[in-house]
């Protein structure tokens, strides 16, 4: 790809870059071939992924790139199917994913300066880009590959002015050989775009509306070269607790129409959202916590399931009629496409279940400490922990303060549920005991790392101590849950419901025919659901999401499993039906 003046030229052609994102790592590997050819015969000639760090290198100097993660597979396809790529593998990607992309062993380094040149950070991304760079090398097109571009970093102008942060990053693409076009993209403000571009660098810019007046200002940045909105923002996420966000097809037809008739290219995001599987949701704070729902559906052109919306159909329509602008890529072809079978396999009975209190020997290995740890400090990324401890003496009417908790707990005095302490509402515990000694219990749930704004740093558990009246307690026996290992729970026949003792119950499914279907856990609290051992990731009742979607790639033929984790009420059945239900 080549800038000529204010053009974009491939292949020595001019081209509009129309561009649809999807991250590879929210959806299965088995759904890629699909969403890419849907892009394709949606009219665009680009598909735009970031690279998530915190999954490529899960513990410190360990990496995957298999399975969900095999990126080489995702660009190959991309390419086979006719598609160009635009590349975000900044080591911040935001993206409404856990700590915005950032491993959380990061946090492990007291005092780290997070997308700064603090060097203890700096190295990390070195040694990360040492592994990945030579991954994506081949596909570069510049050696015969398709990706096009390279994001350095992500809105850091909404974070930051570390220019040489910014540069070193540049360097880090430069020193391994990549000679591609590399770009930031910011919000179209002053602030973001002094603080977040390089002057030799093509600058991109986001956002959802108001096209003609962001381009007015950001002529004040960039002059003279292809405009391109990166993230054209076309739907919106979800927060527990928090409305359902959509945005009207129709929004979308008069800033596009804008776009394409002025000659900018643009990203939309999203064009697939795919969902936050496992624990891997990211949060927002503003003057509160607010963790981003399972689903990353998006109100995208394609649904969580990657089904075709009117959305889609408008912007198809759209395309076609500019058609002449968008250069097709050498591996185009016509695609038939078509929504996913959705199967409702009725209602699923829970015949077997094991308390927490009861496994935590078999899930976990106790760990002594005179103070609480963090779980960053626990070597824990993601899940729950409980920390135990002893108090002597008489505790008479003490408020309980946990100092900080980070985000939710459940607490457990003498063998009884005293109720939950979480970020935002600091629900006031007393405590009274004339035991001689008493028993206090705290399950920590982590309910996502912060991926936006000042409070990045977001670390988890609990993060300094636990008080009663002013006296903190010590010597803690700590228990780390990170749910990953649920194979070796023992459970026991029969079912119970029980109120909040957190459970794991267990029932199987049978499977003639395997399709999309989602788990409706109307009844149920708060939990984690598996399905033969993938965690879905959370359900919650404070909504909006109602549903769990289920692809249909995790399921077998014959018998299936599934296993909730419920921290408050479980209940005898669940649903699994063939429609989602984001509100
Ligand atoms: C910003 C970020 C994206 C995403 C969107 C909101 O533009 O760059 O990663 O977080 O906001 O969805």
């Amino acid at each position: 790809m080549k800038f000529v003046g204010e053009k974009i030229l491939i292949d020595g052609e001019e081209t509009l870059l129309i561009s649809g994102a999807i991250h590879y790592f929210r959806t299965l590997p088995e759904q890629w071939e699909d969403r890419l050819e849907k892009l394709v015969a949606g009219g665009f000639n680009c598909v735009e992924t970031y690279v998530p760090w915190n999954l490529h290198e899960p513990q410190e100097g360990e990496y995957n790139f298999s399975g969900m993660l095999d990126i080489e597979r995702f660009l190959k396809l991309a390419e086979e199917k006719g598609l160009y790529v635009i590349l975000r593998p900044s080591p911040y990607i935001c993206a409404e994913w856990e700590f915005g992309g950032l491993p959380s062993w990061l946090l492990k380094y007291q005092g780290i300066r997070l997308r700064t040149m603090d060097k203890r950070y700096i190295e990390k991304i070195d040694r990360y880009y040492d592994e990945l760079i030579p991954r994506i090398k081949p596909y570069l097109k510049s050696n015969g590959g398709t990706i096009l571009a390279l994001q350095i970093e992500n809105e850091y102008g909404s974070y930051g002015n570390d220019y040489n942060y910014l540069n070193y990053l540049k360097e880090a693409y430069r020193k391994r050989g990549i000679e591609e076009i590399l770009f930031t993209s910011d919000g179209p403000t002053d602030r973001m775009l002094a603080g977040g571009t390089l002057p030799e660098i093509w600058k991109t810019i986001n956002f959802g509306s108001k096209t003609e007046e962001s381009f007015e200002l950001f002529k004040n940045y960039q002059n003279g070269l292809p405009k391109m909105v990166m993230e054209f923002w076309i739907g919106w996420f979800d927060h527990w607790g928090y409305e359902h966000i959509t945005r009207p097809a129709e929004e979308l037809r008069e800033e596009l129409i804008y776009m394409l008739e002025n000659d900018i290219s643009v990203n939309f995001y999203m064009f697939h959202g795919g969902t936050n599987f496992g624990f891997l949701n990211g949060a927002n704070y503003h003057s509160e916590q607010r963790c981003t729902v399972t689903s990353y559906d998006y109100d995208a052109l394609l649904t969580e399931a990657g089904d075709i919306t009117p959305k889609y159909n408008l912007v198809k329509e759209i395309l076609k009629k500019y058609s002449h602008k968008i250069k097709k890529h050498k591996n185009h072809r016509e695609y038939r496409v078509e929504n996913s079978k959705k199967i409702s396999y009725g209602d699923v009975k829970f015949d077997s279940c094991v308390s927490l209190e009861e496994s935590l020997n078999k899930i976990s290995e106790r760990v002594f400490s005179p103070y609480p740890l963090k779980m960053e400090e626990l070597g824990q990324d993601y899940g729950f922990t409980l920390y135990k401890t002893k108090i002597k003496g008489i505790i008479d009417n003490f408020q309980l303060t946990i100092q900080e908790v980070r985000d939710r707990a459940l607490v457990f005095f003498n063998g009884e549920y005293k109720g939950v302490i979480d970020r935002n509402n600091k629900q006031e515990i007393f405590l009274t005991s004339f035991e001689e000694e008493s028993t206090l219990e705290i399950l920590v749930e982590n309910m996502g790392r912060i991926n936006y704004g000042p409070l990045l740093k977001d670390e988890k558990g609990i993060t300094e101590g636990v008080r009663i009246g002013n006296q903190f307690l010590y010597n803690w026996d700590i228990y780390t849950l990170p749910l990953n290992n649920l194979e070796k729970l023992e459970f026991n026949e029969g079912y119970r419901t029980v109120e909040n003792t957190p459970i794991f119950v267990k029932g199987k499914f049978e499977v003639k025919e395997i399709g999309d279907t989602y788990l409706d856990f109307e009844g149920w609290e708060k939990g984690v659901v598996f399905i033969n051992g993938f965690n879905l990731g959370r359900y919650w009742k404070e909504g909006p999401q109602k549903r769990l979607y289920v692809p249909a790639p995790i399921l077998k033929v014959g018998e299936n499993e599934i296993v909730i984790f419920e921290l408050h009420k479980n209940q005898e059945k669940v649903f699994l039906v063939d429609e989602g239900k984001l509100f």
